[in-house]
């Protein structure tokens, strides 16, 4: 087939491919900003000589980083602050990253309301980006275009790095081969938390007419089709999110039906087929485990808001329960955090449904330990079990926490170790023997923390809050991934936390790794 260029539709005012994030949005400071009852404190902060004494007159060992970040920062938290107040919650990362992917699939524009501010949000822009859509900011509202998405049948230019950053990129496969008739991508990175595989979202494309080579040296895949995909049956190995969004996004444009079983049943592709039938994609069954496709020959523009991030709400639920705080939490759907809300209402701490929306935490004394598997939803979030073990950790009397999507997502263990907390891993299982306050006084400690990866990160803040003494989480830039300012919600809920890059350059030595300030 010839190549054919895609004419650029009118819009208004060209989108620039080069508007600036920083430019376009608020620019915020990547510290947290300090209100003026809080100054004083941080004037504290600044004046603790980490070279100096412990309080129990042993010497606290530093060594210098062996390979300190370039511009990294670490977070600092003064545990054991009670919190109170009402905080929103942002826009949900992975269903942010699912539209910016199927904005790929029309050459009109796409607006998205609530796309949260966070790295890979910016890794997902740069990447569609290198494919040919430009991108801008407007206010709150996030526009994509990708008239500019190459040529029929011509392999695409990509943003390599970006691409291999981010387990999303992937998903790009499904509306690059349906619009172009090629997809050429990296291999995905994402978080380690353990094997990604990528071969049910290429069982899917072949399904579809696609072929298909992996090459495992360079770390590419290709897969073209001649003319349009057709439509087909996918019965997918896994539920897996990533194949039922880009199987989804490669169906609305092929000839022909398709019937994705087995399908990932999470809000996340719900609201990815809810943008697409916005566009004009034929979709039912979303959120089901039958998704049926009827392809178009194209999709229009469209407008969509991201909903809340479950996994945000449930990080900051998490925080409330672990620090005995009532907290409020704005914007999600109880329905979303259905599972998360069970979990703790075993471990003793009510949810309730909030009056204007959104829930409220409620504590109810002790917390106590509680069994959990994480499963696909609608089960407990994988991405949340590394935000409970700390609670659990917490808690009175043995919990266990089995996961059953990722099972090698326990990076968190060994740094809950170093706080005192009593957890064990066998295969995909943790037993934690909970160790709650004694005598009013936290039996977690604070602790030099290393964060491997997003929700451990968040998982290290959580049990921070509740640790006696200072915590400082270096790699930090794994919680910026997908949290928006989560240190900055925590802090306007009474939280004390701080960002500080001088801190970032210091590391535990082998002996003695709590650090007792004495603020
Ligand atoms: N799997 C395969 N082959 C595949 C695809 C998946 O074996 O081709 C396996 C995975 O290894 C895993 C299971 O299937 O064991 C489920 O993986 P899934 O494909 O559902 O995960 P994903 O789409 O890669 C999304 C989220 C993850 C979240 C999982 C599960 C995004 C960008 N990521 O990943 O989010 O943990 O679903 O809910 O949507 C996070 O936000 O921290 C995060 C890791």
């Amino acid at each position: 087939m010839a190549a054919r260029a895609e004419a650029r539709p009118a819009l208004h005012r060209p989108l620039s491919p080069r508007t600036s994030f920083r430019r376009a949005v608020p620019r915020r400071s990547a510290k947290v900003r300090p209100s003026a009852d809080r100054v004083d404190r941080i004037h504290r902060i600044d004046q603790i000589d980490p070279f100096s004494s412990a309080d129990n007159g042993s010497p606290k060992i530093f060594s210098a980083p062996g390979a300190p970040e370039p511009g990294g920062e670490a977070l600092i938290v003064v545990g054991g602050r009670r919190l109170s107040g009402t905080v929103a919650v942002s826009g949900s990362k992975n269903a942010s990253l699912a539209l910016l992917a199927g904005a790929l699939l029309t050459r009109r524009r796409v607006a998205l309301r609530g796309v949260p501010d966070i790295g890979d949000v910016r890794q997902m822009l740069a990447l569609v980006e290198s494919l040919g859509a430009a991108w801008e900011w407007r206010g709150g509202c996030l526009q994509v275009c990708a008239a500019g998405l190459g040529a029929r049948s011509r392999p695409h230019p990509v943003d390599d790095a970006a691409a291999r950053s981010l387990r999303a990129s992937f998903i790009a496969v499904g509306p690059l081969l349906a619009r172009t008739g090629v997809a050429r991508m990296p291999l995905p990175g994402g978080c380690a938390i353990g094997p990604r595989p990528v071969d049910i979202t290429l069982a899917g494309m072949r399904a579809l007419g696609a072929r298909v080579a992996v090459d495992h040296d360079s770390g590419w895949v290709e897969a073209r089709c001649d003319g349009r995909l057709r439509g087909g049956n996918v019965a997918l190995r896994l539920p897996s999110v990533g194949a039922t969004q880009a199987v989804m996004m490669a169906g609305a444009l092929a000839d022909g039906r398709t019937v994705i079983s087995n399908a990932a049943r999470e809000p996340e592709v719900v609201d990815l087929a809810g943008m697409m039938r916005k566009m004009g994609a034929r979709i039912s069954g979303p959120g089901s485990r039958e998704v049926v496709v009827d392809g178009v020959g194209e999709l229009g523009g469209a407008s969509a808001s991201v909903r809340a991030d479950r996994i945000e709400a449930g990080t900051l639920m998490a925080a409330g329960a672990i620090t005995g705080s009532g907290i409020r939490l704005l914007g999600i759907e109880p329905e979303n955090v259905a599972a998360t809300a069970g979990l703790l209402e075993r471990m003793g701490c009510g949810v309730a449904r909030g009056e204007a929306g959104g829930l409220a935490v409620v504590p109810g004394g002790e917390l106590l330990g509680a069994d959990v598997v994480a499963r696909p939803h609608p089960g407990f979030p994988t991405d949340l079990q590394p935000v409970f073990a700390p609670v659990m950790a917490a808690a009175r009397g043995r919990s266990s926490v089995r996961d059953a999507v990722f099972e090698g997502r326990w990076a968190h263990a060994e740094q809950l170790r170093r706080m005192g907390a009593r957890i064990s891993v066998r295969g995909d299982t943790a037993t934690v023997v909970g160790r709650p306050p004694l005598g009013g006084r936290p039996q977690l400690k604070g602790a030099h923390l290393e964060a491997s990866d997003l929700r451990a990160a968040a998982g290290l803040v959580v049990a921070a809050l509740a640790a006696e003494g200072l915590s400082i989480i270096h790699n930090l830039h794994h919680l910026d991934r997908g949290y928006d300012g989560l240190d900055r919600k925590l802090a306007s809920l009474g939280a004390e936390v701080y960002r500080s890059a001088e801190w970032a350059a210091l590391q535990p030595g082998s002996t003695e790794s709590t650090v007792q300030p004495g603020l």
